[in-house]
């Protein structure tokens, strides 16, 4: 009985790990909160491009309610995250382009400077300097069954960082871009950080980061604090032309998502060409069943003054004995009333003061970051032993 019991612990670790990790997830998981004094709100957004409806619904919304609900005494930091940019090659005109383009989206779409602080991630050398430190203890076996460079670099899921595959192109920096998402968390204290679905196995992993590092330096003394993730109701917005995939700025086909800045009649167009399906042409809400109804549904929801859920809104169209062209139409009506306001202030945004007033908001927004990250950076050096 013994020896077969000993094979079969590998598996049996296995398992119970991975309850455990289900259930820190879920302990470590909240949907809404007030932020009060002590809280301190972190998030951060790739400067790749204009962000679309998936970046809005599912995080930048929630920045901007976070610092509207915010009480005095509340940390407001985001960050637009050239360093994880360039993990994947990128032209340095372009970039510089589109950190300003980011930086204006994120004023466009209500973050205040006098609240919030938005700065570039390069601007803050702590980001990178606790990256190191963290580096020095974070597990390669982790790091490899961790999902996003694979996604990246189109491997299976199954692919391991030393295969031949993979090693012919992955990166040191792809491959440690979640020790650097980490330490952007930890470096700033962060208590809270709002993210869309695909961000959870990243805040999982800087969770236990800092757990690690308290346990290795500070015999369990919160050194480092754990943050809890937030989600908004529109975790994650699915592609318009492949409904079963994620909205990505990625995607090479530009219908698949809506950008901030897309005009009325792009946003009429690219929503009465998203695909939906053939089982029925009435509406109905299931998510498995069918993800591109299910995904006009919830944008629809997201946007609704009366709070209506998916459910009741597909429940209503099949009240009325709506067709799916209507709902569509109605989807388009309702973003065609949100989303065009956001690109007019955008384009305002870059354009002011000649540019300069991104310039000044950025500076201030890092002046603020480089103080806050130099206050944890003196706590994990000490500790470390890097400083007396
Ligand atoms: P990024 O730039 O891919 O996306 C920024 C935010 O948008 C969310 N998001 C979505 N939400 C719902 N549906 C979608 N289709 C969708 N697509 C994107 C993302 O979840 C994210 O919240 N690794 C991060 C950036 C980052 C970060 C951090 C985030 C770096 N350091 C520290 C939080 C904390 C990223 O690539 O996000």
């Amino acid at each position: 009985m013994a020896p077969r019991i000993s094979r079969l612990r590998p598996l049996l670790d296995q398992i119970q790990r991975t309850q455990r990790r289900a259930a820190s997830q879920a302990a470590s998981e909240v949907s809404a909160i007030r932020p009060e004094n002590g809280t301190v709100i972190f998030s951060g957004i790739q400067p790749t491009g204009i962000p679309h409806l998936g970046n809005y619904l599912g995080a930048l919304q929630n920045w901007k309610r976070l610092q509207n609900e915010a009480e005095p005494g509340t940390k407001l930091l985001y960050s637009i995250v050239d360093l994880h940019a360039i993990t994947l090659p990128q032209q340095a005109p372009m970039l510089r382009q589109w950190k300003r383009e980011m930086l204006a989206a994120l004023l466009a779409v209500g973050l205040d400077p006098e609240r919030s602080s938005i700065f570039y991630q390069s601007s803050v050398p702590g980001h990178s300097e606790l990256m190191w430190i963290l580096s020095c203890t974070a597990s390669m076996g982790y790091l490899s069954r961790m999902t996003q460079w694979k996604s990246k670099l189109h491997l299976a899921d199954d692919v391991s960082a030393l295969d031949e595959k993979a090693k012919a192109s992955l990166k040191l920096g792809l491959f440690s871009y979640p020790v650097l998402q980490a330490a952007d968390i930890l470096v700033h204290r962060a208590t809270h950080v709002p993210v869309g679905e695909d961000q959870r196995q990243h805040l999982e992993f800087a969770r236990e980061c800092a757990t690690n590092f308290n346990h290795t330096f500070g015999a369990g003394s919160r050194l480092l604090v754990p943050p809890e993730t937030i989600l908004s109701p529109a975790k994650r917005i699915m592609s318009l032309q492949t409904p079963t995939s994620k909205m990505s700025k990625s995607d090479t086909d530009p219908r698949s998502r809506i950008l901030l800045t897309d005009s009325a009649d792009e946003i009429r167009k690219k929503i009465m060409a998203a695909k939906t399906d053939s089982a029925a042409n009435a509406v109905s809400y299931d998510r498995t069943g069918r993800p591109g109804v299910s995904n006009l549904l919830e944008l629809w929801a997201s946007f609704d003054a009366a709070g209506r859920s998916p459910e009741a809104l597909a429940a209503g169209m099949a009240e009325g004995k709506g067709s799916l062209k209507d709902l569509k139409v109605q989807v388009a009506d309702v973003l065609v009333e949100e989303i065009p306001p956001i690109g007019e202030r955008y384009r305002a945004f870059l354009e002011r003061d000649g540019g300069r007033y991104l310039d000044e908001v950025e500076a201030r927004g890092a002046a603020v970051a480089i103080a806050n990250a130099a206050e944890t950076m003196e706590i994990v050096k000490r500790a470390v032993g890097l400083s007396n």
